[in-house]
């Protein structure tokens, strides 16, 4: 089920497939402003198209660059090292990655120039960038709260005659903002960055190296401290530069590789658009997941996962330093539910000044699933998951892309996931879902829907005993609230307590056994008395509301067979199979006549007749839920057909389509 403000994922039983990735993040907001101040014109191929570049691109324009597109390419004018508009109002949204070099680029420059965003990035930091910028006289103010944007730049005199010294322990960021804008005023001297602290996040700081050279900049990097960018440095387009897809990104498909296989149902997932050769540091997660027991396959423009390792049954846990994969490392705290023992990050003490909190969200949603979870300023622990502890969740995601991406994992485990605000996967990777969902694979569902006394409910649990999938007789529900309403004295049409009712049924079925707490109501809830009840308040939107998420959580591995009214049109819409079956009214008034008086209920064959019309008539014509086929079942009259013919006939379609 989709809408804005929550998407409920299908529990997931495999993987298979390719997923293109989107541009890198990274890459595309660094090459956008290093092909705005180089001289000459620059082609790029495979830009990302997400909030985080539109807000570059918005604060490029303006700031007077010219950006066209061609095709799906984008040319960026380049405007020579100054940018034409010399004052700027800048709305910097969420994107880290925008507002940290152009303060550093904005007050090189100089010129009068406001940058803000988002609340959630008024309490992100930018303290160590701007007294490093302050340091060597650039001029920045804090408009609000000190150490935090919103911020005014205004026109400063920058000496670079000494080193400039930046931390390096909070966000490597602040180094990559100076290092992208420094090559701005090292025409006449060297100039030198010297960093204070452990650099942490080096992988991103090596992006920006690279692409610096692309840019004709060719930084000297004295062991991570210090770095010189030689004097006559200027940047100059390459003509042409091609954006690698996400790193960060091809976890979430690798990852579903690995876990696709856990159900015996996975094939290869291969992520295209990244290799061993990228210069991101995020496909150093495809190692580490290598060295948990999977099976990764690298090749020319791609790398792949199809499950674990031979004679492993679940991934390792252990300890895994993630100082050098930090994004891709939220996406081990999910694959961590489906190891063989606790996973302890270390080295992510960066989560805590990212889109949100990142060790608080990822602590508290891993929870709601039933984890058992440990955190520390800069470290998480998570336990792995035993089929029984799963819990079903909606899951917060803190307006945090990879929070939403993360999770979409944890439906490999036996639980109901939603996932909620998923449109916040739009900083980054705005169709993530549809390219997840074309690489995974749902647990299967057989829709069988039709008529009272169709036959329905017969067949579908032969195929179900056939296939060895679960088997949900959805007419069950409805009659055991039926009889419990019956029983409770609560009027067939007080829609408020029959749907609490429903909502809280203790119902437990087994095959066609049903129970509730302890007693076996099988036969009790077959009566034609609780059968019209039933019938009464299918009716009734609250109810049928009530009893959806008791039979979503019947959709488990290896499969479900499912026959009601309305399974393969509201309850299972994405069934891969949907039978719809009729037979003639009067075949079903002999069968049912015949089905009374072998369990000993007396009847006559003109009431039950007279009693199916008038059901058929009440379920066809309700205003939620009507009886009717699916667009895409397919409809079969057992009117002259056997069981046994019905079962094979429904055991050949599902052979055709699986
Ligand atoms: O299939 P059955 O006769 O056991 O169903 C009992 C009643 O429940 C039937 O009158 C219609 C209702 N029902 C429904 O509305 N939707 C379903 N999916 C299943 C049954």
């Amino acid at each position: 089920m989709i809408s804005s403000d929550y998407l409920d994922m299908p529990p997931l039983i495999g993987a298979g497939g390719t997923a293109l990735l989107p541009g890198s993040k990274s890459i595309s907001n660094r090459v956008l402003l290093l092909a705005a101040l180089a001289e000459g014109k620059t082609l790029i191929t495979g830009l990302l198209d997400s909030d985080d570049t539109r807000v570059m691109l918005a604060a490029l324009h303006a700031l007077g660059v010219i950006v066209s597109t061609q095709g799906t390419d984008t040319i960026v004018h380049g405007c020579g090292g100054r940018f034409p508009e010399r004052r700027a109002d800048l709305f910097m949204g969420n994107a880290g990655t925008a507002i940290r070099p152009l303060t550093a680029a904005l007050a090189l420059l100089g010129g009068s120039y406001t940058l803000s965003g988002v609340p959630r990035m008024h309490e992100r930091p930018i303290g160590d960038l701007v007294d490093a910028l302050r340091a060597i006289n650039c001029s920045i103010d804090y408009l609000n709260q000190l150490g935090y944007p919103p911020l005014a730049i205004n026109l400063g005199t920058p000496n670079v005659d000494t080193p400039i010294r930046v931390r390096g322990d909070v966000s490597s960021q602040f180094l990559t903002a100076l290092l992208l804008a420094l090559p701005l005023v090292s025409q006449q001297q060297d100039v030198v960055v010297e960093v204070i602290g452990t650099l942490i996040s080096r992988p991103y700081v090596h992006i920006t190296l690279e692409l610096l050279c692309r840019f004709g900049v060719h930084v000297e990097n004295e062991n991570w401290q210090r770095f010189v960018i030689p004097a006559g440095s200027r940047y100059t387009s390459p003509g042409r530069m091609a954006v690698e897809g996400d790193a960060s990104s091809a976890s979430y498909f690798l990852a579903a590789g690995v876990l696709g296989s856990l159900h015996g149902a996975g094939d290869a997932v291969r992520v295209e658009g990244v290799d061993a050769h990228s210069i991101q540091g995020d496909v150093e997660f495809a190692r580490v997941l290598e060295r948990l027991g999977a099976r990764v396959e690298w090749g020319d423009g791609f790398i792949s996962a199809s499950g674990l390792i031979p004679g492993r049954k679940r991934l390792t846990g252990g300890i895994i330093d993630c100082v050098a994969i930090p994004d891709a490392a939220m996406t081990l705290a999910i694959t961590a539910l489906f190891a063989d023992a606790p996973t302890l990050l270390t080295g992510i003490g960066s989560w805590r000044v990212k889109e949100t909190d990142r060790i608080a969200a990822m602590g508290a949603e891993l929870a709601k699933l039933g984890a058992q979870v440990e955190a520390g300023e800069d470290w998480l622990r998570v336990h792995p998951l035993s089929d029984g502890q799963w819990r079903s969740a909606a899951i917060g995601t803190y307006d945090d892309h990879r929070m939403a991406m993360c999770f979409s994992l944890a439906s490999f485990g036996p639980a109901d996931i939603r996932i909620l605000d998923p449109g916040c996967v739009s900083k980054t990777f705005p169709d993530y879902f549809q390219v997840f969902a074309s690489v995974a694979r749902p647990v299967p569902v057989i829709a069988i829907d039709g008529p009272t006394a169709s036959g329905k409910g017969t067949v579908a649990s032969k195929v179900a005993a056939m296939l060895g999938f679960h088997y949900l007789d959805s007419g069950a529900l409805y009659r055991t609230t039926a009889l419990l309403a019956l029983r409770q004295d609560i009027k067939l049409d007080d829609e408020a307590r029959l749907s609490e009712l429903a909502l809280r049924l203790p119902i437990r079925c087994d095959g066609s056994q049903v129970w509730v707490g302890p007693e076996d109501v099988s036969a009790a809830i077959r009566t034609e008395d609780v059968g019209r009840a039933a019938s009464a308040l299918a009716s009734l939107p609250a109810v049928r509301q009530s009893l959806l998420a008791l039979q979503h959580s019947l959709r488990r591995a290896p499969g479900l067979v499912a026959d009601g009214r309305d399974m393969g049109t509201e309850v299972f819409p994405s069934a891969r199979l949907k039978v719809f079956l009729t037979a003639d009214v009067q075949a079903r008034a002999d069968r049912r006549y015949k089905q009374l008086i072998s369990q000993g209920i007396s009847t006559t064959i003109i009431d039950v007749l007279r009693d199916l019309e008038a059901r058929d008539a009440r379920d066809s014509k309700r205003s939620v839920a009507a009886l009717r086929p699916a667009q895409d079942a397919v409809p079969l009259n057992t009117s002259a057909l056997d069981v046994d013919q019905t079962v094979d006939q429904v055991l050949q379609w599902w052979r055709q389509c699986s």
